[in-house]
């Protein structure tokens, strides 16, 4: 999958129970590090009409110290392709709790078939 910022994941079989992970490239980052693969993990529902909703958490932890966290859910496209549409939280590490305010960031991603 690869979404409107240009970062691509790869999501394994989903488990019978809706369990899934996989590998998540970001094409951006709010650190100075270089970005690396993170991994990702989360669960879905399993529905008959596969318009599903799912979440799934990013851990960056090789090169950031931040988590990410995913909802969203599937469509099928006016072209029959499939699309995910989400929202997420990116929580940062912040030094003291006087910074917690400014610690989580919010936006949402498209990701299409690749
Ligand atoms: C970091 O900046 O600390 C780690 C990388 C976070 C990447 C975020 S997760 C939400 C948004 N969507 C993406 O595809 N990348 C950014």
């Amino acid at each position: 999958w690869e979404n409107d910022l240009g970062s691509k994941m790869q999501v394994f079989k989903v488990g019978k129970d809706g369990t899934f992970s996989g590998e998540y490239h970001t094409a951006v980052s709010s650190t100075e590090e270089p970005i690396r693969l993170s991994q990702l993990t989360g669960f879905q529902h399993l529905d008959e009409d596969e318009q599903c909703t799912f979440g799934f958490t990013v851990n960056g932890k090789k090169f950031s110290d931040s988590t990410a966290v995913f909802v969203g859910q599937c469509f099928n496209g006016d072209d029959r392709k499939e699309v995910l549409h989400t929202s997420w939280l990116l929580r940062e590490k912040v030094d003291s709790e006087s910074d917690d305010w400014k610690a989580t960031r919010t936006g949402r991603n498209t990701f299409s078939r690749i």
